[in-house]
């Protein structure tokens, strides 16, 4: 059960998630048909030390298996590749544009910051809770970034950017955000401050991607039930609906973004997949486009999307 102020090592609760997408993208990895490749993901998962996550990504990589194969080629699955796509282009594209200040929120056990090239003069900030930064510079300890990697461990529910100007983020720069897979861990009014957190610290010229999933009650219970069987055939005990809060009744993106005049524009997973020439399943499609994938730009006068 969530509560306001609960807070999580790597292998409980919410920061369990951050090993189950980290497990994704090291069996994408593997495979010769590769999207992206992620080369910190399996040691990641391997610092965690349990079976039940290898096991994960040697099932799929063995031609699927029950276990890994329904876990990493469904819903869930296509839809952690195709955002890990996007997002992915979204930095290169920021980089492209000038920017040179990144923040991370909810950085889990992304490798961004190891594994993208950043021009010189560049700053990445993590923020995560301090248990999860701390498992990952432990298990990264032999890999030393190009970039200005800077950790600050904060719940994002309390006063994160007093602990982010700390260490020494400047708000006249323009900024790239990213918050991949955390809105729906956030409380719907934690997520309206934490919107209004980048808005107040974004210079014209930043620019915010997110996603976020528009509820669980349109994932079908048979694929819920599914996922939930797969990972506890591994040994995995972990119940999503559990960690998230709902969708229902909370601030749209979106709209939100659009209203404070910075451009908005909506990713298409299942396109983004199929034009990097990776099938989608048929069952897979109508739960992925429940998903929202949006970046916004504050313009700077003639910036476009
Ligand atoms: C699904 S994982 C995503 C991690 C990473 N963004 C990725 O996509 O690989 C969710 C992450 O959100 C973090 N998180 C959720 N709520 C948080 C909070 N209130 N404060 C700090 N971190 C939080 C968790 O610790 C976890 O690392």
């Amino acid at each position: 059960m969530r509560t306001d102020d609960d807070s999580w090592d790597i292998t409980e609760s919410v920061g369990a998630t951050a090993i189950g997408v980290a497990a994704m993208r090291a069996n994408e990895t593997r495979r010769e048909d590769a999207v992206f490749r992620d080369p910190y993901a399996a040691k990641l998962v391997a610092a965690v030390g349990s079976d039940g996550w290898n096991s994960i990504i040697d099932a799929a990589l063995t031609g699927g298996g029950e276990t890994g194969g329904t876990y990493t080629n469904g819903v869930m699955g296509n839809f952690l590749i195709a955002r890990t796509l996007y997002f992915d282009d979204y930095f290169t594209a920021a980089i492209t544009a000038g920017v040179r200040q990144f923040v991370i929120l909810a950085s889990g056990l992304d490798a961004r910051a190891y594994r993208m090239q950043w021009p010189s003069g560049s700053t990445v900030f993590e923020l995560d809770q301090p248990k999860v930064l701390e498992f990952k510079a432990t298990a990264l300890a032999d890999d030393v970034p190009e970039v200005d990697r800077r950790e600050v461990p904060i719940d994002l529910r309390q006063d994160w950017p007093k602990a982010l100007l700390d260490k020494g983020f400047d708000p006249d720069q323009p900024t790239a955000w990213l918050a991949e897979g955390l809105l729906r861990y956030l409380p719907g009014d934690a997520q309206d401050r934490l919107l209004e957190n980048v808005a107040a610290l974004s210079a014209p010229g930043s620019r915010m991607a997110l996603n976020i999933g528009t509820g669980s009650r349109a994932l079908s219970k048979d694929m819920r039930e599914r996922r939930r069987e797969a990972l506890a055939k591994a040994g995995i005990r972990m119940d999503l609906e559990q960690l998230w809060y709902p969708w229902e009744g909370r601030t749209d993106p979106r709209s939100w973004f659009a209203m404070q005049q910075w451009l908005v524009r909506e990713g298409d997973p299942v396109a983004l997949l199929q034009d990097h020439g990776r099938a989608v399943p048929e069952s897979a499609r109508p739960d992925m486009s429940t998903h929202i994938l949006m970046t916004a730009i504050r313009p700077r006068g003639d910036d476009t999307l």
